[in-house]
């Protein structure tokens, strides 16, 4: 892939990034000294102003603050309002700016923010798919692309990336990161703020990202959305936090805090995370978002008895911005004036919001995200093209017997059928922005347009899924009993050479507050697929689906899968072009996939236990009635050719801090068509000072190899790669023997070992 125009933008908007230190340096002197010069002249109710968010009221996640328009409108114009989210059109943003800017004493511009989580109006892959590439380039490309896109419809602030690591497939919003290795999402993270903020916010078409949700909201207990959260240190410090250190090293414009609590505190009130860590330790200088009304929240959490009390803790937390809670405007001024809160934190809030806007360059231009003339110089269409790339290179291909993918074109006939095969709707998924209903390209769309005339393309729904759009209660509304549509799929699927079944999720299955007990195909489509298979064993099929689904049955029983996610707009041609082998699928699972939802939460990188294995009695580390492991594990995916892994070389066997190693591996593509691999290393640190996960990734290439080619990949390691939190609560690296593993996923490896000593 290589859209020249769109790729030549991005390069070019970062090879500004070696500019001169000096230049650097004076460039943020000089925003200090203005956020100092503005914060002087402000009186305490309008520094509390910029630390209350509002919503426009409509498109709400969750309950509206009790202010009604009116109210909001009069606050707006006394600048008691910093920023505003989904505001959603032109006309209403500019509107609420001139409120503040013709009406307010400090005339301080507002930030409008919007939930771009993936894609603005050009929906990408859900960000678990597209995780599945592991193409960092590409998802630094999307996000660049939904950042022009949002620029021109006046957004100049995302509340994404979604760094929260997690391992339950049960949890819905596990569709919005990038699944359950804390090393893959820190780096996508990364190139996402990169993709959003390019090298300078003041960039004409840069938004301010955004690292959410600190921290720990991917752990709530039995993947239920904003469970309850229990997590060790241990834990803690080596899983959760590493993308959110990437995140503020890579200076990320703002963190949202999360919803749960952990080990009893409220995220949104833990000092030790937002103020003695993110702020001190990590020395980061953004803004701190509560998620929507999760500072009142604390009243239900039982931390808090009123919103005053809420207020005290998440201010003393560090919690910068209230978002629609109606908490700080109503008590931080009283707070203060009567001594229970110390001003100096309101101050450091205030200007951690202004740093932002000055960056933004909203005080140069409060309009300069508000110009029609953005939007008449986007080509929708180059990034239509793009999107339909990235969305081919998500997809995972987990099994292929009998080379029945690709397709060829000698086929005749073939059914597509299922409640999602011409389905335009599901493909964009939740957090969908102003991605439009029912505007992918469907699956049996894709599949006619890339036919040539001799193949007959033949569609039958089979069986609804019987959810009703944004319906909150959608496990009530699945089709359990209506099977008239499976007459005509039967018939259809006898009569044709090759069936491919596009079943899984609907659109709003994942996502918040979407969270399952059971993951496996709802509805009757389990029975379906069974009944087809029962007139036509030659079935491909297609998954779209925003989180790991229980597929044991058609794992055992049919020729191909496919897992295609919720792909986004060009959906249909994305998934096309792999059936039909346009592109040689090169996707890997971020995320492991079980064999029961009982497994869950199931992950690669766990711990040995003390007893992982015996085989021969019962009391060992594993489940009665089904194999412990994953039925697709982390990492793993097929392409239509085949790679072979030769022996594994080390450098040195012995390193230290001064002598790094290099791990060295030559793949060999074994079959007849060109292919990606993405070469995958982890590592396992034997003995620690606290126990180590089995394997952990550490490093992975993108290999392109013709057929017949043979590559040497080579893995520098050095001892950033080994460290951990160790009991002398410190990242560091202790002596002693190392694992290396080296393949195509996190299963089938070719081993080393070496010793480290400091
Ligand atoms: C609640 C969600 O948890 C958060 O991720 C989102 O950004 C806000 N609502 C705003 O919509």
């Amino acid at each position: 892939m290589k859209n020249s125009f769109l790729y030549s933008l991005l390069i070019l908007s970062f090879s500004g990034m070696n500019a001169q230190n000096s230049e650097i340096k004076s460039s943020i002197k000089n925003v200090e000294t203005k956020v100092d010069s503005v914060l002087s002249l402000m009186t305490l109710e309008e520094k509390v102003g910029q630390l209350v968010q509002y919503s426009g009221s409509w498109d709400l996640t969750g309950p509206a603050s009790d202010l009604n328009d009116k109210q909001k409108e009069t606050n707006l114009k006394e600048g008691l309002v910093g920023t505003m989210l989904n505001v959603l059109t032109m006309e209403g943003k500019r509107k609420a700016q001139k409120l503040v800017m013709e009406n307010s004493r400090m005339k301080i511009p507002l930030i409008f923010g919007y939930d771009v989580i993936h894609g603005y109006k050009t929906i990408f892959p859900v960000p678990l798919g597209e995780t599945a590439s592991w193409d960092l380039e590409a998802m630094e490309l999307s996000a660049r692309i939904a950042a022009i896109e949002s620029v021109a419809e006046g957004v100049n602030w995302t509340f994404s990336p979604m760094i929260d690591v997690s391992r339950d497939a049960r949890w819905g919003r596990i569709m919005e990161g990038s699944g359950e290795d804390p090393y893959l999402t820190s780096l996508v993270g990364v190139a996402k703020i990169k993709g959003y903020q390019g090298d300078d916010l003041a960039g004409d078409l840069t938004i301010a990202a955004t690292a959410k949700h600190f921290a720990g909201y991917g752990f709530a207990e039995a993947g239920r959305d904003y469970n309850t959260v229990n997590l060790g240190e241990n834990e803690l410090q080596n899983t959760v936090l590493p993308p959110f250190k990437a995140a503020a090293k890579a200076g990320v414009a703002s963190f949202m805090n999360s919803f749960n609590e952990i080990d009893g505190l409220p995220s949104t009130g833990n000092k030790y995370l937002q103020r003695e860590l993110l702020k001190g330790e990590w020395n980061w200088n953004g803004l701190v978002v509560s998620d929507w009304a999760s500072i009142p929240e604390m009243i239900v959490h039982g931390i808090a008895k009123d919103k005053k009390q809420a207020s005290q803790i998440a201010m003393n937390a560090g919690s910068d911005v209230d978002m629609e809670g109606g908490a700080y405007e109503t008590s931080l001024v009283e707070l203060v004036e009567e001594g229970s809160l110390d001003g100096a934190l309101i101050d450091d809030s205030v200007r951690r919001v202004l740093r932002v806007k000055f960056k933004l360059g909203l005080f140069d231009d409060p309009y300069k995200y508000n110009n029609p003339e953005v939007e008449k110089n986007i080509s929708y269409e180059d990034h239509r093209k793009t999107a339909r790339e990235i969305a081919a290179k998500s997809i995972v291909l987990l099994k292929n017997e009998k080379e029945l993918l690709p397709i060829k074109s000698t086929v005749k006939s073939i059914a597509v059928i299922g409640p999602l095969a011409n389905d335009k709707d599901a493909p964009i998924g939740n957090w969908r922005a102003q991605g439009e209903k029912n505007s992918a390209v469907s699956v049996v769309e894709g599949i006619k347009n890339a036919v040539g005339k001799d193949t007959k393309v033949k569609y039958a729904l089979g069986t609804t899924l019987g959810i009703s759009e944004g319906s909150f209660l959608l496990s009530l509304e699945i089709n359990k009993s209506d099977r008239s549509g499976f007459k005509e799929a039967i018939e259809l699927a006898k009569n044709s050479e090759l069936v491919v079944m596009v079943l899984g999720e609907d659109a709003f299955q994942a996502g918040e507050g979407r969270s399952q007990a059971k993951i496996g195909l709802a509805g009757l489509q389990q029975e379906l697929l069974e009944e087809i298979k029962k007139v036509n064993s030659n079935i491909v099929l297609v998954l779209i689906n925003g989180r790991p689904m229980e597929i044991s049955w058609s794992s055992e029983n049919l020729p191909a899968i496919v897992v295609a996610w919720q792909l986004g707009t060009e959906s249909g041609n994305a998934i096309a072009d792999v059936l039909f082998g346009k592109y040689n699928p090169s996707g890997k699972l971020p995320v492991s996939f079980p064999r029961l939802v009982g497994q869950e939460p199931l992950y690669y990188n766990q711990k040995n236990t003390g007893r992982p294995t015996n085989g021969e009695h019962v009391t060992y580390s594993h489940y009665t009635d089904v194999k412990k492991d994953a039925l697709y594990p982390f990492g793993y995916g097929l392409s239509y050719t085949q790679f072979e892994y030769g022996d594994l070389s080390l450098s040195e066997v012995e390193m230290n801090p001064e002598n790094n190693l290099e791990a060295t591996i030559s793949i060999t593509n074994t079959g007849k068509v060109k292919g990606r691999e993405v070469v995958q290393l982890y590592l396992q640190d034997i003995i620690g000072s606290r126990t180590r996960p089995v394997k952990e990734l550490k490093g992975f290439q993108l290999v392109d190899l013709e057929p017949g080619e043979t590559r040497k990949v080579t893995f520098p390691i050095t001892p950033k790669m080994l460290e951990f939190y160790t009991a002398n609560r410190i990242w560091e690296v202790e002596d002693g023997d190392f694992n290396i593993f080296v393949g195509g996923n996190s299963r089938d490896l070719k081993t080393a070992e070496f010793t480290f000593k400091n």
